[in-house]
């Protein structure tokens, strides 16, 4: 009988796409995938560090596997991911935790089949983390399970610096991977069947920055855009200092790129943002929104917003909830701030109180939903084009995207998961459509 996995992830796309390259491992290693942890032989733990929550889910997720472990000395408990490859985590994570078998950080995912080898050669733990970033390692088999989405990693780490932000220092510096690479992967996957191609980097307009590419980021979309076949591209995360018309005028061109651009700009206040060290200015933002509509009237911009930043007045607050009213985002990811440990903005005076903080959400999340229901509100009655994802049971629909990223439920009496289908919008709830497939709508 096979030996059996499971992973469990925590955090955004990248770590999403890097799961699935885990998997790919494991299975070559002849591993099969359970999605029960008492069935498991190993249970791989992929975590962030963004924000504290994050990590205390984590925390609290390993620390429930004790008594599994207990029972199952052989079951083999991996950790890895961006907290294992913040400073000093490891040794917390060794002494909350001494029953985890190996750690492993960002930097070393692919010596995982190694590492496991080791562990089965010895009782002792194995703990390894890469303190500086390698040359970029290819994955030539992840094992994704989005179809018919697919991650396509484009750029590794990050030199930005943003004073809250952690990332740089876990996931290293800026590396991009060559664009025959990417290229070669987007047609296996555009062959394959998969339909949405999302290319993955913490600031995609720095690809080929670093000088090794000698391709620019709207040189790259173009190629991936100019691939034969009915599929969509779409990229994140753009960030507004280097955002630039050349890659809107790529937009421009080739319609199979959705015409939404993920744009975080964090705060509204020119202030803040400088304290966050964003280098741009609320105006530059209103420009680039403007230009990018000015060129794709239809286009829409999603964005992350951070609220109680050190020294962030109510004034300053209120800037961000102008903004977002004047850009009137597709949606807003919103979050409290969250002071992570070796980072500029932990070291601030006046850090605001959670009181404060609670407050100024609450306030910021009532708003961007009011903005989302009443842009679903104007779906109804329009004609959609959604790309059927998934089939809720629940719900007895099946469920898709528009190049928005808007939600669309529909009844349907095939399994339509992989196609473009055209449906009418009857009825919108909150951030979800509902409506009625169209004749001859496959496309
Ligand atoms: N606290 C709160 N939010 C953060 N983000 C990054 N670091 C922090 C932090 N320390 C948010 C930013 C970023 C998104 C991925 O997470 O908005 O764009
Ligand atoms: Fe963090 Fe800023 Fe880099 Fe984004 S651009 S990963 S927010 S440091």
């Amino acid at each position: 009988m096979s030996k059996k996995y499971h992973i469990v992830t925590y955090g955004c796309q990248m770590n999403v796409h890097e799961s699935e390259k885990i998997a790919g491992i494991l299975r070559r290693m002849g591993y099969e995938e359970t999605k029960e942890k008492e069935d498991s032989d190993i249970i791989v733990f992929n975590t962030c560090c963004i924000r504290e929550n994050a990590e205390n889910h984590a925390f609290g997720n390993i620390g429930a596997l004790k008594k599994l472990k207990k029972q199952k000395p052989d079951l083999l408990i991996a950790v890895g991911g961006c907290m294992t490859q913040e400073k000093g985590k490891t040794d917390v994570l060794k002494k909350k935790f001494p029953f985890i078998d190996i750690m492993f950080g960002t930097l070393n995912l692919e010596e995982l089949e190694r590492l496991i080898i080791k562990k089965r050669q010895q009782k002792k733990k194995v703990i390894e983390i890469r303190e500086k970033e390698g040359e970029i390692v290819e994955f030539p088999d992840p094992y994704r399970t989005s179809y018919p989405n697919a991650w396509v990693n484009i750029m590794y780490g990050c030199n930005n610096f943003c004073s809250y932000c952690i990332v740089p220092y876990v996931r290293g510096r800026e590396r991009s991977r060559k664009p025959e690479n990417i290229i070669n992967e987007v047609k296996k996957l555009v062959a394959e069947g998969y339909k949405e191609i999302t290319l993955l980097g913490q600031n995609v307009n720095s690809y080929g920055l670093d000088n090794t590419t000698g391709m620019t980021f709207a040189e790259l979309l173009e190629s991936v855009a100019s691939i034969e076949g009915k599929f969509r591209v779409r990229f994140m995360t753009s960030h507004p200092k280097d955002f630039n018309e050349d890659v809107v005028k790529v937009m421009e061109k080739y319609p199979k790129i959705c015409r939404l651009v993920h744009l975080p700009v964090q705060s509204g206040s020119n202030s803040i943002l400088q304290a966050m060290n964003r280098r741009y200015t609320r105006e530059k933002y209103f420009g680039e929104i403007e230009m990018l509509k000015s060129r794709l009237p239809k286009a829409e911009v999603t964005t992350d917003i951070i609220v109680g930043f050190p020294e962030e007045t109510e004034e300053d607050y209120l800037q961000t909830e102008d903004l977002v009213k004047k850009v009137d985002f597709a949606s807003a990811f919103t979050f409290v701030y969250s002071p992570r440990q070796g980072t500029k903005a932990a070291e601030m005076e006046n850090q605001i109180s959670e009181d404060v903080q609670k407050d100024r959400i609450m306030r910021l999340v009532e708003l961007v939903n009011s903005l989302t229901r009443a842009k679903s509100e104007k779906y109804v009655g329009k004609i959609v084009e959604i790309l059927c994802e998934d089939y809720d049971e629940k719900k007895g629909l099946y469920l898709g995207r528009d190049e928005f990223g808007r939600m669309g439920y529909f009844k349907c009496d095939h399994n339509a998961v992989g196609e473009f289908v055209l449906l009418k919008i009857t009825r919108a709830n909150g951030i979800s459509l509902f409506g009625e497939l169209q004749d001859d709508s496959r496309l």
